[in-house]
């Protein structure tokens, strides 16, 4: 077999054979096909699309690349979630413990931010002394003992996923469906559930801009997991705003806390009730109405606030931080921002507030930076709500003051307040399944 008719066949538009797409993954790990036949296939593919089966052989031999995780010693269904990414997503941490404390059980492996969208390893550091990195046992023993366990990557899943992403990276490749929806999913079939549950996120503070290319991609991974027999389901949300009032790591830990006390933010209250609702259904716990009920009566009665301290404690974390934050936290450095008319506050670009807490500090633009805990942005009014002038809209936070007027220019960029109150936007778009 020859990398040249490979591409040739792809850049005709020709679905590739499967024998095609294992020689290719084969050579790809073994790095026998040099970087401009990968790139020049990416960007075929990336032009021309994948055929429905061509995209299924494809993300099963890159969820073979690598190791594969074993949860068989983790009792129960074992069902994984993922966030395509957004702007205050906090979802994991706080729908873990709902779950656990409804007798279910999330052990997941999850990744840190990059660019202007966060990561969960991120925000669980910043409880000083908390560690990610657990060991197999460990994982395996926390998930059954406590419920919850999250711990970045252990193994090396997908080896082909992360050559791939690399030339993507730089050949302006990145923003394809099959190629998007085949490097979630290798690694989701790579990670040991049972089934996979999907948050496509969709809007300004998101990978897919709209509602039809959320619904593009989630289809797309709906029928991978179907193919390779696992039940996967997605619901596409709105990420033209934060979810939740706080964006950055430390205050997002603490409103996942308030959250759990029954005191959190209702976009994201009512998102983490679905999504843990639809965790324990698919767990075989129950319908999804009768699990909705028992998660709300997690927040009620404080078993859910409850799992979260023994989780994080469980891993190591020292949570005075959240529990004591008067004497346990030191506040960073902080600017208000203030609303210069009366009005209704709306949000131009949740990018752009991603894009302010990692010059703030909160987020990293490479690999390699370090990451201020403290730094974020607090909000003071939600969007769609009225404000008057001078009323304050967002806190800023930073350990290092020198970054706040550099927060404050882009924050106000992707602020506005307007005239007329905004079109109230539903916050679960869709539920894509089988
Ligand atoms: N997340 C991934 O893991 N891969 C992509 O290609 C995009 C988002």
């Amino acid at each position: 077999m020859r990398m040249y008719d490979i591409l040739e066949d792809k850049a005709a538009g020709r679905a590739l054979t499967e024998a095609q797409i294992h020689w290719f993954m084969d050579g790809l790990c073994a790095g026998t096909i040099p970087d401009y036949q990968t790139s020049a296939l990416l960007m075929a593919i990336f032009l021309n699309g994948m055929a429905e089966d061509e995209l299924a052989v494809w993300t099963d031999a890159m969820a073979r690349s690598g190791d594969t995780v074993d949860l068989s010693a983790i009792a129960g269904v074992k069902v994984d979630k993922h966030s395509t990414g957004g702007i205050g997503d906090k979802t994991t941490v706080i729908l873990g413990p709902i779950v656990a404390a409804c007798g279910g059980r999330l052990a997941k492996m999850s990744g840190r931010g990059l660019g202007f969208s966060g990561g969960t390893i991120d925000k669980l550091e910043s409880i000083p002394g908390l560690r990610t990195d657990l060991s197999r046992a460990e994982f395996v023993r926390l998930a059954n003992e406590v419920g919850v366990a999250v711990t970045g990557q252990t193994a090396d899943v997908a080896v082909a996923d992360k050559k791939l992403y690399a030339l993507r990276d730089v050949t302006a490749t990145v923003n394809s469906i099959p190629l998007i929806a085949s490097s979630i999913m290798s690694k989701k079939l790579a990670s040991g559930s049972d089934k996979i549950l999907l948050d496509v996120k969709v809007g300004s503070g998101a990978f897919m801009k709209t509602a039809g290319d959320g619904r593009a991609l989630a289809r797309a991974m709906v029928d991978i997991g179907r193919r390779s027999g696992k039940e996967t389901v997605a619901i596409l949300t709105n990420m033209d705003r934060p979810l939740g009032r706080c964006v950055g790591n430390l205050a997002e830990m603490q409103e996942a806390y308030r959250t759990l006390q029954g005191c959190g933010p209702a976009d994201l209250t009512e998102l983490c009730l679905w999504l843990a609702a639809k965790m324990l259904a698919m767990a075989g716990r129950g319908s999804f109405d009768d699990c909705r009920v028992r998660a709300e009566r997690s927040l009620r009665d404080g078993s859910a606030a409850e799992k979260f301290l023994a989780f994080l404690a469980a891993q190591g974390g020292d949570t005075r931080v959240l529990e004591h934050p008067e004497t346990h936290y030191a506040a960073p450095q902080e600017r208000v921002v203030t609303a210069e008319r009366a009005g209704y506050l709306a949000v131009a670009s949740a990018e752009d507030i991603g894009k302010a807490s990692v010059a703030l500090g909160a987020g990293r633009l490479t690999k390699e930076d370090a990451i201020d805990f403290t730094a974020g942005v607090i909000f003071e009014a939600s969007p769609g709500e009225a404000v008057s002038a001078g009323q304050p809209l967002c806190r800023l936070l930073a350990a290092d003051g020198s970054r706040l007027a550099e927060g404050e220019a882009l924050l106000r960029r992707a602020l506005r307040v307007d005239a007329a109150p905004p079109a109230p936007e539903p916050l679960i778009l869709d539920v894509v399944e089988a």
